[in-house]
């Protein structure tokens, strides 16, 4: 799939832009603060619904904006698959809400008012930034929503069940909470009933959540220790687990809880892991898992178990990336997983996503610059960013669509 033309107006510090994308690569070069990332930015809210840097939606309205008798952003979009010969046309409108604070978000396709959650997936895309080193690094919220970005463009009924799976999670949260003031005891029938309701919501939805953040970590790992072997030089050895708030069978209980506990050397234990549990049987353990930690929720006022408390945990050589890499090991362990994501998605969906690459390509030594070229070869749209010319061999710029960004204004250029 291709993004064949974007618009903009009032996004970030694009007033007005209309760009044509034409060939596989497309260079896009700009001094800091021009509007590089803005733009890799709007294509991935087009891809994804939502903005990778705003904490709230108002902040990618353009400043100018609020000038403006009804201050809006637009961000619109050309997409066309080789499967089919109609293109796409993707629309995303930011407007004020009556609080004059937030704003809202009008979604459109072939001009047809839609759900966010029926827009992701028209385009895919997968975003390189130098802040990627943070999945490796950072706390497991940045690692559920990068399952999340990436799984709900590749399938929609994980999309569907996370967004009711948050809705319940929010529902049972505020019923524990009344039970807890109300000092109910854990085992009274009336607790139990009231409970069982938003439990059998929570593991009906949290279990297809489950079951495909689970299965679709082990197509990573497989992919990307091949490429982890090949950035370090063989001499290291990536693994990486996912790690939900309770067993759902996927492992041995002792390997789990040394995974959850341990800051030692962890084994693989297993060379070629079973297939990951299906849904049924992971719901199983979720049920379990509630019944026999009914007090725990009860006396915490909350949901304790689920989806929304996963974690992955990424080894090299055994060794916890997270707390014992160095940064050169964890930015290694996040490229390889990036890689690896964009050759699952591929497979799974047919069609390749666009890759962005946003300002990445300076900081990357030789070979990992080149594991990152050789991904470009198989896709059929790549959009870069840099500072510098210079980060690209001349070949490579012959062959490539090369603009430069000035201010929120892009121009065609020849170097
Ligand atoms: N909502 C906004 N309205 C106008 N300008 C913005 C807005 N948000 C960010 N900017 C401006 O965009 C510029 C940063 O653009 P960015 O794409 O991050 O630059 P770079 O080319 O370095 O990647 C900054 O000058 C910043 O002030
Ligand atoms: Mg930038």
């Amino acid at each position: 799939m291709r993004l064949t033309h974007l618009s903009l107006n009032h996004f970030r510090n694009y007033r007005s832009l209309d760009l044509d994308f034409s060939g596989v690569l497309t260079l896009l070069q700009g001094d800091n603060a021009q509007g590089k990332t803005n733009l890799l930015e709007a294509i991935h809210f087009l891809a994804t619904s939502k903005s990778i840097h705003a904490q709230s939606e108002r902040e990618v309205v353009n400043w100018g904006a609020a000038d403006e008798p009804i201050p809006y952003a637009r961000i619109a979009g050309e997409v066309t698959r080789s499967d089919d010969p109609r293109p796409l046309n993707l629309e995303i409108i930011l407007t004020p809400r009556g609080d004059g604070v937030n704003f809202k978000k009008q979604v459109k396709v072939n001009g047809v008012n839609k759900r966010s959650m029926d827009l992701i997936g028209n385009l895919r895309a997968v975003l390189f930034l130098p802040e990627d080193i943070a999945l490796v690094a950072d706390g497991p919220g940045v690692r559920r929503r990068y399952l999340d970005i990436a799984l709900c463009q590749m399938d929609r009924a994980y999309c569907r069940a996370l967004s009711a799976y948050q809705k319940v999670v929010t529902q049972r949260n505020s019923l524990l909470k009344t039970l807890r003031e109300q000092g109910a005891s854990p085992s009274a029938p009336a607790t139990v009933a009231q409970l069982s309701f938003w439990d059998e919501q929570l593991v009906r939805h949290g279990s297809l959540v489950m079951a495909k953040r689970g299965k679709f970590i082990r197509s990573l790992e497989a992919v990307a220790c091949i490429r982890h072997a090949e950035l370090s030089d063989d001499r290291e050895t990536l693994a990486i687990y996912y790690m939900p708030s309770f067993n759902p069978g996927h492992m041995d209980e002792a390997d789990y809880q040394r995974l959850k506990n341990g800051r030692g050397l962890i084994p693989k234990s297993v060379d070629a892991p079973a297939p990951f549990p299906d849904e049924e049987s992971v719901a199983a353990h979720y049920l379990a898992q509630l019944d026999a930690r009914r007090a725990r929720e009860l006396a915490a006022g909350g949901t304790l178990y689920g989806p929304h408390r996963d974690d992955m945990r990424m080894l090299a050589n055994g060794r916890d990336l997270r707390l014992y890499g160095s940064r050169g090991q964890q930015r290694t362990a996040a490229l390889a997983l990036k890689l690896a994501e964009v050759r699952v998605m591929t497979e799974a969906t047919g069609t390749a996503p666009v890759l962005l690459l946003d300002d990445v390509m300076s900081e990357l030594d030789a070979r990992r610059r080149s594991a990152l070229l050789t991904t470009l070869e198989h896709v059929r749209q790549a959009i870069i960013t840099a500072t510098d010319w210079d980060d690209f061999t001349p070949e490579f710029r012959q062959q490539a669509q090369r603009l430069t960004v000035r201010n929120g204004r892009v121009e065609a250029v020849d170097v």
